[in-house]
């Protein structure tokens, strides 16, 4: 990447959406929309890039994923949920445990998903589309700082993307987060809007009630809707998966052209 920073003193706003519908989508427009599904498509599109596919392509509906696999020659895989569980005749569901390196390395992955896929085309506006999770919170938070500097943008949009319609707490936690991670950054001025400044303060009163912060967001997914229907499901230890802060500094980046992520390693 070229380092060659802009000067400019200008502050870097950052907004939260809590939900993708409440977002008009020329919100985003020119800015760099970070998108959050933590439970669970943010954090298995992580998992799958850092396991070796070669892209995940997001898509919403499930006849497209189908149109775009019969005509890859099935050479993708077909991955995703509908009410959280795998689709007929998918290869894979949207749990992190299933993207293995055995399964995923070198295969491209066309994936739908209830919420996390639908966030990501509702930002598609914005001039940069990134995908945050805990596992990679610090490398996406930095990163986005570092090309907002590098591209001359000024805003950096959270996008939540709720759980069925419903905002959720997991994805303002992630949110929060990341926010945390990217004010850290001392080498702009930082502005937060007030629903950015309540999600890092929510991840602050989380993390800090515990020295173990893997452990107190568990807590926190148990209590949430997502958390909640992935325990009915018996897919409990997918919380774990998820909570595992700063675990790689993958950052899966949408390019334009394809509309595929794409592994992009923080700097
Ligand atoms: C979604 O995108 O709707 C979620 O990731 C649902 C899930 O798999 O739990």
């Amino acid at each position: 990447m070229n380092n060659k920073m802009n000067s400019s003193c200008d502050p870097l706003r950052w907004y939260t959406h809590c939900l993708p519908d409440d977002m008009p989508r020329e919100s985003v427009a020119g800015g760099i929309a970070i998108i959050v599904d933590v439970l669970r498509a943010s954090t298995t599109i992580v998992t799958a890039l850092e396991a070796g596919a070669a892209f995940v392509k997001p898509v919403v509906k499930v006849a497209e994923a189908r149109r775009l696999r019969s005509i890859s020659g099935e050479t993708c895989l077909l991955g995703g949920e509908r009410r959280g569980v795998r689709i007929a005749g998918f290869d894979l569901g949207n749990s992190p445990a299933e993207y293995c390196r055995a399964a995923v390395e070198g295969r491209g992955i066309v994936m739908t998903t209830t919420n996390g896929t639908l966030a990501i085309e509702r930002s598609l506006a914005a001039k940069v589309v990134l995908v945050g999770s805990f596992l990679n919170r610090n490398a996406v938070a930095k990163e986005a700082v570092l090309l907002a500097s590098v591209l001359n943008i000024h805003v950096i949009h959270l996008v939540c993307a709720g759980t069925n319609g419903q905002e959720t707490e997991e994805d303002f936690l992630g949110a929060g987060s990341i926010v945390h991670a990217g004010v850290s950054e001392s080498s702009r001025n930082h502005v937060l809007d007030s629903v950015s400044e309540k999600a890092l303060a929510g991840f602050s009163r989380a993390v800090n009630k515990s020295s173990e912060p893997q452990s107190q967001l568990v807590e926190s997914f148990r209590q949430s809707q997502g958390g909640k229907n992935l325990i009915t499901l018996g897919m409990e230890s997918d919380l774990v998966l998820a909570a595992a802060l700063d675990r790689c500094s993958l950052v899966p980046r949408l390019c334009p052209k394809s509309g595929q992520l794409m592994s992009f390693d923080a700097v």
